[in-house]
């Protein structure tokens, strides 16, 4: 199966990853709550797409859905496409998808400690993933994880290896998931919000690892965040998500000189300058809907300043520019019209 994969991939120009149309319910069967909502996303090898959202939109979700990875039985996914590298997700069996997992299609948390076994020395956590899906003896895993936690900058690694996870700083431990992660080269890592707990300097040297990584290997980046300085750094393309569903959709360039849905530009004007002022900081005010909650048609509609008669009716994601899609009835708005102008 492993080397039938890789033939097609080798020969097909297919993207890493091609989601069309996903919608998510979560809960127990009769009491499904739709938290995920025609969701396309689309990534091509060597390249970074940020989903970006307050906390809550729906961006864990949808890549727990991709990976496979939500509760049992408490979940429906639909899509009208869920392709990695071509191949249909949802036609693999679930030896199949394990053997993805991990190895193809990488995924790094927010929080290490959650991912990381206490009892096993980090050397041994990289070493089974090799020995898992690559077959390696545990000499030459060991080898492997040495170079793979070099690869992430660790300093003396080679004491590292073993080392138990409690012994390592936050920063360390996140470096040691990412080695993990990438220890296989996957060709998709997904990464959700992989530096939210760490101070500013070490999240810096994570995203600048990111970048080499992904200049080095063309691994493809899904890069779930709630931080727009961190798209800035880092983003090639952006899906901005609101209540569940995917409200605008450019470059990242784009995003931050064109913005068009009046969601985006409330997160811009929210966002801290990056010198680290805080002086545009515009809070939105109201709340987001949770899931099941939001009233017929645009869900931001009740904290927008644009809102009007016909936002009553779901907006569809529109052209707004090359690659640009906005869902908004009410786009291109004028901006200064409310001071969410960034
Ligand atoms: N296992 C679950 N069962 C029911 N609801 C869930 C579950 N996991 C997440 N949710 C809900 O789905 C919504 C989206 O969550 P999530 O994708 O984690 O948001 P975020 O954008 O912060 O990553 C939230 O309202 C959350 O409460
Ligand atoms: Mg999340």
């Amino acid at each position: 199966m492993a080397a039938g994969l890789t033939g097609t991939i080798a020969a097909a120009p297919h993207p890493v990853l091609r989601m069309e149309g996903m919608t998510v319910s979560l809960g127990p069967p009769g009491r499904r709550v739709r938290v995920v909502e025609d969701v396309s996303l689309r990534l091509d090898r060597g390249r970074i797409l940020c989903v970006v959202g307050e906390s809550g939109s729906g961006k864990s979700v949808s890549a727990m859905a991709l990976m496979r990875l939500l509760p049992e039985g408490a979940n429906e996914v639909a899509a009208e496409a869920l392709e990695f590298e071509g191949t249909d997700l949802r036609a693999l069996d679930e030896r199949a998808m394990t053997r993805l997992r991990g190895d193809r299609m990488a995924m790094v948390f927010q929080e290490p400690m959650t991912s990381l076994n206490p009892v096993f020395t980090v050397g041994d956590q990289i070493g089974e993933t090799l020995r898992v899906h690559r077959g390696l003896s545990a000499a030459e895993a060991r080898a492997r994880a040495l170079a793979a936690l070099r690869q992430v900058q660790v300093p003396a690694a080679e004491r590292r290896l073993d080392s138990f996870p409690h012994e390592l700083s936050g920063g360390l431990r996140q470096r040691v998931m990412i080695a993990m992660a990438l220890a296989c080269e996957p060709r998709l890592l997904i990464a959700d919000e992989p530096t939210t707990a760490l101070d500013v300097t070490i999240q810096a040297q994570i995203l600048r690892l990111l970048l080499e990584l992904r200049d080095r290997t063309g691994t493809a980046i899904l890069f779930i965040t709630h931080n727009l300085g961190v798209v800035a750094e880092i983003a090639d393309e952006v899906a901005v998500m609101y209540a569940g569903r995917v409200v605008e959709q450019a470059p990242a360039a784009t995003l931050f000189s064109d913005a068009q849905h009046p969601y985006t530009l409330a997160l811009l004007a929210a966002m801290p300058s990056l010198s680290g002022t805080v002086d545009r900081l515009e809070p939105i005010p109201g709340r987001m809907p949770a899931p099941g909650t939001a009233p017929p048609g645009c869900r931001f509609a009740p904290r927008c300043p644009f809102a009007a008669e016909v936002c009553r009716e779901q907006p569809p994601l529109r052209e707004m520019g090359p690659n640009h899609r906005a869902a908004c009835w009410r786009a291109p708005v004028d901006r200064l019209a409310t001071g969410l102008a960034a």
